[in-house]
């Protein structure tokens, strides 16, 4: 697999994108997923939040952020006073990637080269999208838009400037699902994502 470039139709509109997306084979992904899960949003849009992957629930579900990280981030960004509605939202990686434990399936972080295979979908819905502002949630996105050797610890709540792109990073909102100090961890991240919007 040679990545997505070959999937991807260049210079099309955000529908014909979507379109595409679904036969994608770029990478193994896809073999054992359901579905391609492509962003979702207002095109052009000011705003765009790149998450990791899709999870289970976004998996069968076809939608982005639809299970607990989602619900999750959606108070977050109403207690931000960040409009869900007016923010396209995606992923680093259209498939998910699990591993099968009985009946359940555990997600699992994407490796290097997944992210690099998938990147032409995300080039695309940034050059539709237009965004103004991209917030990377979590180290995954982070290192997909602004390189490998990115630290997202040293760099949380900051905007970096990158091949023409703005891109504000913050942790991902699953980290805060499972943080051992919830509150704390809850209200850093929406302290995050208001002083980014603003930035
Ligand atoms: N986590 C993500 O990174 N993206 C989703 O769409 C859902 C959970
Ligand atoms: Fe294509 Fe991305 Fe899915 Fe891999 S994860 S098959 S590159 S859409």
């Amino acid at each position: 697999n040679a990545g997505a470039a070959q999937f991807v139709p260049e210079g099309k509109d955000w529908a014909a994108l979507r379109a595409a997306s679904t036969g994608c084979r770029g990478c193994e992904l896809y073999q054992d997923a359901t579905q391609t899960v492509f962003g979702e949003g207002p095109v052009p849009a000011r705003l765009m939040l790149v998450g990791e992957c899709p999870g289970d629930r976004e998996d069968t579900e076809g939608h982005v952020f639809v299970g607990p990280a989602g619900r999750l981030l959606d108070k977050a960004l109403a207690d931000a006073g960040i409009e869900r509605d007016k923010t396209y939202l995606t992923n680093a990686v259209k498939h998910f990637r699990f591993t099968a434990r009985g009946k359940r399936r555990i997600h699992e972080t994407p490796r290097r080269g997944e992210v690099v295979a998938c990147f032409p979908w995300l080039r695309e819905e940034i050059r539709v999208v237009r965004p103004k502002l991209i917030i990377a949630l979590g180290a995954v996105a982070a290192k997909a838009l602004l390189g490998p050797s990115f630290k997202l610890t040293e760099h949380r709540g900051e905007v970096q400037e990158h091949d023409g792109l703005r891109v504000g990073v913050t942790v991902h909102p699953s980290s805060v699902v499972r943080a051992e100090n919830f509150t704390e961890a809850y209200e850093k991240f929406v302290a995050d994502l208001v002083v980014l919007k603003e930035s």
